[in-house]
């Protein structure tokens, strides 16, 4: 894959900030609004919330939440992403009850939300899960600022607990608080709104609770699981490719570890350069909380290593069971052993091209990485659902030199469910 690609906004900002502009009385200006279903699913509930949405041009949205009034959303889109979730702490900051599902989202084994109940039941609401359901209510109309550790480190519970928190009343503490580049953006935008939160990036979060939030205008972070998977595209297919909008920095651990591989990348100001070698050496991963390298990261890095020079040894370090694509990969000719969290590949298979499934949003995108290293022709089922945390996928990797095409095929209704995994 040779020239460049523009990396779009951070699907994982992007879906905190949706419902954080349930919260906001006045008009949010968001550019760098990714246009994939998972933000298009959460403007569509806010719509139904009762929030004013427009679209000013393809990443510019302008949310108006002024005159919403608790109600029921519609539970059925909520199902079916995993960020629905964020839904919990802005209802109950904005209305003080909320209503949602419980969230969908990737299956990599069990996905519980107890540290994020644990938080709003800390700043006084009273949660309760039941069919498939959870209520919150404040006990007295508003919740109230509380320490509160995290027994795990959670990108969504301390995102939540930070939505939740910002109209509450005092002060909140979130301690063992995760620190991904996306809860610094939606921190960034809440405070740029008229809240108080500092810490954000860091392992401990306070937020002074304010009395309203205001309007304005924000840009949203670029995704850097997205620049991460063109980076190891680009190295796993040899090529020379310019990533271009991108924040070099939240990209360091994806860099690191692809120069361990021999890939070259060169860091500018907001692009990086990687320029593939056919000599990959073999690397051993694990899997962590930002800093770490992203449990995101992963699939796309072992469809790159089993073209690398010897064994290599994945760790995953976040979810139970995120190698269910390596079924996958083997019918591409991977050799790859997964015992519990660890993953043993072997390097130096030639793939070849299979009909494979997407088995989630990352799998789907590694199997597209594979099909670009593989000889002959890979037919991925479901490519329209990679396209939920991917925006024009198919499109930018044509730009790029990849022969690559997406089929319409009618809805089938086994490929019903296959909507529940996003994020
Ligand atoms: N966990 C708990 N209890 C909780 C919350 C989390 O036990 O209350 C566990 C999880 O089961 C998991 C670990 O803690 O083992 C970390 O989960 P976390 O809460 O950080 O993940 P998440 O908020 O559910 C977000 C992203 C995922 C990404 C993870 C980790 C969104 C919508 N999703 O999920 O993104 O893998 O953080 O970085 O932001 C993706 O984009 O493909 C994706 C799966």
């Amino acid at each position: 894959m040779r020239g460049e690609v523009e990396i779009s906004g951070a699907k994982n900002a992007a879906v905190a900030i949706i419902p954080a502009a349930l919260m906001v009385n006045g008009v949010c200006r968001i550019e760098n609004m990714p246009q994939i279903s998972d933000t298009e699913m959460l403007l569509t509930i806010l719509s139904h919330l009762g929030s004013k949405i427009r679209y000013i041009n393809k990443s510019t949205v302008e949310i108006d939440s002024t005159s919403v009034n608790f109600s029921d959303a519609p539970f059925n889109l909520m199902r079916k992403i995993r960020a629905s979730y964020y839904l919990i702490g802005a209802m109950l900051g904005r209305f003080g009850i909320a209503k949602t599902t419980m969230p969908g989202g990737c299956n990599f084994g069990a996905r519980p939300i107890d540290q994020h109940i644990k938080g709003m039941e800390a700043l006084g609401a009273n949660v309760e899960v039941r069919n498939g359901f959870v209520y919150a209510e404040a006990n007295d109309g508003r919740l109230h600022g509380a320490r509160i550790y995290l027994d795990k480190v959670s990108v969504g519970a301390t995102m939540n607990i930070i939505l939740a928190a910002v109209l509450a009343q005092g002060r909140t503490i979130i301690e063992n608080a995760a620190r991904e580049p996306h809860i610094v953006d939606l921190a960034n935008f809440l405070n740029s709104m008229g809240a108080d939160i500092r810490g954000a990036g860091t392992d401990t979060v306070k937020v002074n609770g304010v009395e309203s939030l205001h309007g304005g205008s924000y840009s949203i972070i670029p995704d850097q699981i997205e620049a991460g998977t063109y980076m190891v595209a680009a190295a796993a297919t040899c090529g020379d490719v310019m990533v271009k909008n991108v924040i070099p920095k939240h990209l360091e651990c994806i860099t690191a570890k692809l120069r361990e591989t021999g890939t070259i990348v060169q860091e500018y100001e907001d692009c990086v350069i990687v320029k593939g070698t056919s000599f990959v050496r073999r690397a051993n991963i694990k899997t962590l909380p930002y800093p770490g390298f992203p449990t995101d990261m992963q699939p796309q890095m072992a469809v790159l290593l089993t073209q690398a020079n010897g064994t290599s040894v994945i760790t995953e370090g976040i979810y139970d069971n995120r190698y269910k694509y390596v079924n996958e990969l083997r019918k591409m000719g991977a050799c790859i052993d997964v015992d519990g969290r660890v993953a043993i590949i072997e390097g130096g298979t030639a793939l070849t091209g299979a009909p494979v499934a997407a088995c989630d949003l990352r799998a789907g995108a590694a199997m597209v990485i594979a099909g670009l290293c593989a000889i002959g022709r890979t037919e991925i089922e479901d490519v329209k659902y990679i396209e939920r945390g991917y925006e024009n996928f198919v499109e930018k990797l044509r730009a790029l030199g990849a022969d690559i095409t997406a089929v319409n095929l009618p809805d089938m209704p086994e490929n019903q469910e296959n909507v529940n995994q996003a994020g």
